[in-house]
């Protein structure tokens, strides 16, 4: 267990799932009062068995546990996670899920790739005559933010307020994996926070309705109740959650990987053809969000243990995208790899919504900056990667990257 609590584990969890896979495939970790499950077979079981592996209650069971409940200090965050979208399970989700994903469908993401490709090239322009960029500050954080600002009909210019929100929500529990009350109240406060600002906007959508998501959601609202207030902000929360800092991690760790295997980059430079690939690939081999939440409806063996009715069970997606069983040389960044499903956007009916939309922004910075970016490098292979520490949602803090000055009108 101490394994899984150490800082090499946030630095490197790979090494530690190997391990588990093996000798420990469910463990119990206390300070998490969950079980941990790494093997690919038991992840994909489970993930589809939203009978006995429910998404109800799993948030809301570990916010009840923290001192200053019953005070009502966790209220917002509470409420927030007890309608949303990603805690809800079959037959109820498919409410919610079916007006979200109306705004994700193949065609409509597929209309935002020039203004994908505009946006990458305007962060990138800055930088064109200097040779270095930081991936991570330049164009991983504020590009996903910029896109789903416009989709969703957030104003651009408030990104950083709700990445600070998505940060201090994620601090409670996700990221450590537990449950601290210092972190709960500042989560709160951020959903208090972010549900003004949200409950403004849509109040501003009524007055004069545009062609955006909060638009359809307003609508939604207003008519005939198919969208409860309380579901209405949380679903907006969501999408600033769920769509913003997974993608960031999608650009910076699957560059990170890519670059570091010089073999594929020659590849990908030859055919661009395998650019869509090389992003699935990217998405296997370091997956930005490590680990899903399930809480257990009644005992279930798995893997030698009985797991007991109420209780929680992390769904190592990293793990199982690594598992051997599955992919043959699985810590290789190998683009032509045997095609398989790997695991980094969830299976069955919470399968990400956004995945369209991550994929298209993903294959445009990679087409892009193999591009534009000529002898695109890592600056300091040797340098160790500047990763945040957080279970949940790996991401890197910074990535320095090189490549041959480009001159202005070339
Ligand atoms: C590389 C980027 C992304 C990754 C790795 C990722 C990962 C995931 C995973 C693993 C789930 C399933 C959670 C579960 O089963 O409990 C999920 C669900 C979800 N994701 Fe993503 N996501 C990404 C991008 C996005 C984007 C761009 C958006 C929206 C703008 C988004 C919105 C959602 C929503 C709304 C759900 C909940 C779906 C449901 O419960 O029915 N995600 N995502």
């Amino acid at each position: 267990m101490d394994l899984v609590l150490s800082s090499a584990f946030v630095a490197n969890p790979y090494p530690v799932f190997a391990r588990l896979r093996e000798a420990a495939p469910m463990l119990w970790v206390e300070p998490w009062g969950c079980w941990l499950m790494s093997r690919a077979e038991d992840v994909d079981t489970s993930i589809r068995d939203t009978r006995r592996f429910s998404s109800t209650e799993r948030v809301a069971r570990v916010i009840r546990g923290v001192p200053g409940f019953e005070e009502g200090r966790f209220d917002a965050i509470y409420e927030n996670f007890e309608v949303g979208i990603a805690q809800q399970d079959p037959p109820a989700h498919g409410r919610l899920r079916s007006l979200v994903s109306a705004a994700f469908t193949p065609r409509r993401v597929e209309n935002l790739r020039p203004r994908i490709r505009e946006l990458v090239g305007e962060l990138l322009a800055p930088h064109l005559a200097s040779g270095h960029l930081d991936l991570v500050s330049d164009l991983a954080d504020p590009l996903p933010a910029i896109v789903i600002a416009e989709l969703a009909g957030f104003p651009v210019e408030d990104r950083l307020r709700f990445r600070d929100w998505t940060y201090r929500i994620n601090n409670f529990f996700f990221a450590s994996g537990t449950a601290d009350s210092g972190q709960g109240a500042d989560a709160n406060a951020a959903v208090l926070e972010a549900r003004e600002w949200i409950a403004d906007l849509v109040a501003e959508r009524r007055r004069s309705p545009r062609d955006d998501l909060l638009t359809a959601l307003a609508v939604a609202e207003h008519e005939g109740g198919r969208l409860s207030t309380a579901e209405l902000l949380s679903v907006a929360i969501t999408l600033f959650l769920g769509g913003h800092d997974t993608t960031t991690g999608l650009i910076s760790l699957g560059f990170d990987g890519l670059l570091r295997a010089p073999d594929q980059m020659a590849l990908i430079r030859e055919r661009p053809d395998l650019v869509p690939a090389a992003v699935e690939e990217m998405l296997r081999f370091d997956a930005p969000f490590q680990m899903n939440l399930r809480y257990v409806t009644e005992d279930v063996p798995v893997a030698g243990v009985t797991v007991r009715r109420g209780e929680l069970v992390r769904q190592a997606l990293g793990s199982a995208n690594r598992d051997p069983e599955r992919w043959p040389d699985p810590d290789r960044f190998w683009i032509e790899r045997p095609a398989a499903r790997h695991f980094a956007f969830g299976l069955g009916p919470h399968f990400c919504l956004g995945a369209p939309l991550a994929r298209l922004q993903g294959q445009v910075v990679v087409e892009m900056l193999l591009a534009r970016l000529p002898g695109l490098r890592l600056a300091d292979p040797s340098a160790t990667p500047d990763l945040r520490a957080d279970i949940t949602n790996r991401n890197l803090r910074s990535l320095a990257l090189q490549f041959d000055p480009v001159k202005p009108g070339a």
